[in-house]
């Protein structure tokens, strides 16, 4: 299976125009296309509805998650609702199976990594914080754990590695994701982990375990030369 995959569109009608015909190729190089969050800027619905324009029109089955800019609303359901009536498949903390390929993803959430993942330490406010971490681990957990295919990929917002985040700021690392998230991944096994947030950050890195992790940020994609808006793996 051919996957392509892009994120942090971060969809404004202006920002689109440009972008449009080259998303159009998707349907000749790619079987799925997926898009590992920040949809929209504000997670508005009046952002969505142009993007879902594209996307239909796309004519692919699309996978998505959910960005924290697509939260900053509060209309994240409705989103979510809107998509899923369009037949994109919408997953939070949930599984998904195409021609012999598990898809689980979730949105993820912040916290650092390694030796620097924050606890759940002294006051209420930063064991709430660090509950919204745990919290989306494990809903990767569950989604991981309903996947019965040989072949699995994980989708995600928030970086499971620090290694696809290295040429952000060192300041903003734990804001950028959670190796919380890896721990899962390797314990349950995939061929590949997408992600995107860190729009400056790197494109490649590997779990302690191994796993292939790539950032897909289109930001980060466009600095490429050739410059690209979505990247096809096969698994
Ligand atoms: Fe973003
Ligand atoms: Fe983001």
């Amino acid at each position: 299976m051919r996957i392509a995959a892009t994120a942090d569109l971060h969809f404004t009608p202006q920002r689109m125009g440009p972008l449009h015909d080259q998303l159009n190729r998707v349907r000749d190089e790619a079987d799925v296309f997926v898009v590992a969050g920040d949809l929209t800027n504000y997670g508005r619905p009046d952002e969505m509805e142009p993007l879902l324009n594209v996307l239909v029109r796309l004519r692919v089955p699309t996978i998505v998650v959910l960005g924290n800019h697509d939260y900053e609303s509060g209309q994240h359901a409705d989103l979510m609702r809107m998509m899923t009536q369009e037949g994109i498949k919408v997953l939070d903390g949930s599984a998904y199976e195409r021609d012999g390929v598990g898809f689980a993803g979730t949105k993820g959430f912040v916290g650092g990594f390694g030796r620097g993942v924050l606890t759940a330490f002294g006051e209420p406010e930063v064991k709430a914080f660090v509950r919204a971490s745990i919290d989306e681990a494990v809903k990767l957990e569950r989604a991981m754990s309903q996947l019965r295919t040989e072949k699995r990929v994980v989708v995600l917002h928030y970086s499971p590695i620090a290694g696809t985040v290295q040429e952000e700021a060192p300041e903003i690392y734990p804001f950028l994701g959670t190796s919380r998230l890896a721990e899962v991944v390797d314990r349950h096994g995939a061929d590949l982990v997408i992600h995107g947030h860190a729009h400056h950050g790197k494109l490649e890195g590997r779990t302690t375990g191994g796993i292939p992790v790539h950032n897909v940020a289109i930001t980060l994609l466009q600095q490429q030369t050739p410059s690209v808006v979505y990247r096809v793996f096969n698994v």
